[in-house]
């Protein structure tokens, strides 16, 4: 596994490995790997013939400075386990070889995709995503690249960055890894007591049944109601907010009965913890 440290390692070895190399796979990541983020490398190893993960706990998607100091980073691990899941190339960036000119320059149009959702609670959480995702694809330059549906409201984001911008890379959707209870698996789970991350399987316990349940709603409304009540009848956790919305625009679906592409995703308190779930109303 090659590990570049730098932009300039980067660029040399991407050059003198690009000769035989039809297609390049990249996950980027914030490292604190777990098997959510080695479904992603494995996905991009069954579609494409090079591999590149990129590591980098980017500082302008944070809105707390706080919870940015207080990411989990444990590199070694993250090298180990990426060497044993057999990547073929590690990228660990600098901050200044992700912002050269500072962070205070780009704001992007995210087409409002960013106001819905997860936008209201982290003011400015995608144009950060944006900024750096846009970055680490002008650098790896891959052919794909794979993000987790796990967030949703992300992938759709990019989905819509990288088509604005023209870039000539296909966005690949991967599914949510769970932990044998139903909870998406997340880096936060750690931060979970026992009991929390127990009761935590509620959320996906209620979503399954919503879907499931489907047709007996006669309004998306009621869809919501049920959802939020149900994970809120736990005591252990509190509903931020529980949205059915279109898979592409984001925008709320009020008709059930039409829904084609329905989504519905749900924001999540475990005491200070906040946990984020997601089910597809399509198969
Ligand atoms: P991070 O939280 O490290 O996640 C990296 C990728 O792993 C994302 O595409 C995320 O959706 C995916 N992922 C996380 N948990 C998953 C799970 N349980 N199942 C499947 N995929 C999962 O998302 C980010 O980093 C950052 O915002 C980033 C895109 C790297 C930009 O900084």
């Amino acid at each position: 596994m090659i590990i570049c440290r730098s932009v300039d390692e980067l660029t040399q070895q991407l050059g003198s490995n690009r000769a035989d190399i039809q297609s390049v796979g990249f996950v980027p990541t914030m490292g604190a790997l777990h098997k959510g983020h080695i479904s992603l490398l494995n996905c991009a190893k069954t579609e494409t013939d090079f591999t590149v993960v990129s590591i980098f706990v980017n500082p302008t998607q944070f809105n707390d400075p706080e919870d940015y100091e207080k990411y989990p980073r444990n590199v070694e691990n993250d090298l180990n386990l990426l060497e044993t899941e057999g990547c073929d190339l590690v990228f660990l960036p600098s901050y200044e070889d992700i912002y050269p000119q500072g962070t205070a320059d780009r704001h992007y149009d995210l087409g409002n995709l960013d106001r819905v959702m997860e936008g209201p609670s982290r003011p400015g959480h995608f144009n950060g995503v944006a900024m750096v995702v846009h970055r680490l694809l002008e650098l790896v330059k891959p052919t794909d690249a794979f993000f987790g549906q796990k967030d949703f409201q992300q992938l759709a984001i990019i989905k819509y960055l990288v088509s604005s911008l023209s870039l000539p890379i296909v966005i690949h959707g991967c599914p949510i890894l769970r932990e044998p209870n139903g909870l998406a698996m997340s880096s936060r789970n750690e931060r979970l007591s026992a009991a929390q991350r127990e009761n935590a399987s509620t959320i996906y316990e209620t979503l399954k049944e919503a879907k499931e349940r489907q047709t007996d709603f006669s309004s998306a409304n009621e869809l919501r109601e049920f959802v939020i009540n149900k994970i809120n009848d736990n005591p252990y956790l509190q509903v931020e907010y529980f949205e059915l919305v279109d898979a592409s625009s984001l925008q709320e679906v009020d008709d059930i009965a039409h829904a084609k592409e329905a989504v519905g995703c749900v924001a999540v308190y475990a005491g200070n913890i906040r946990l984020i779930d997601n089910i597809q109303f399509y198969s």
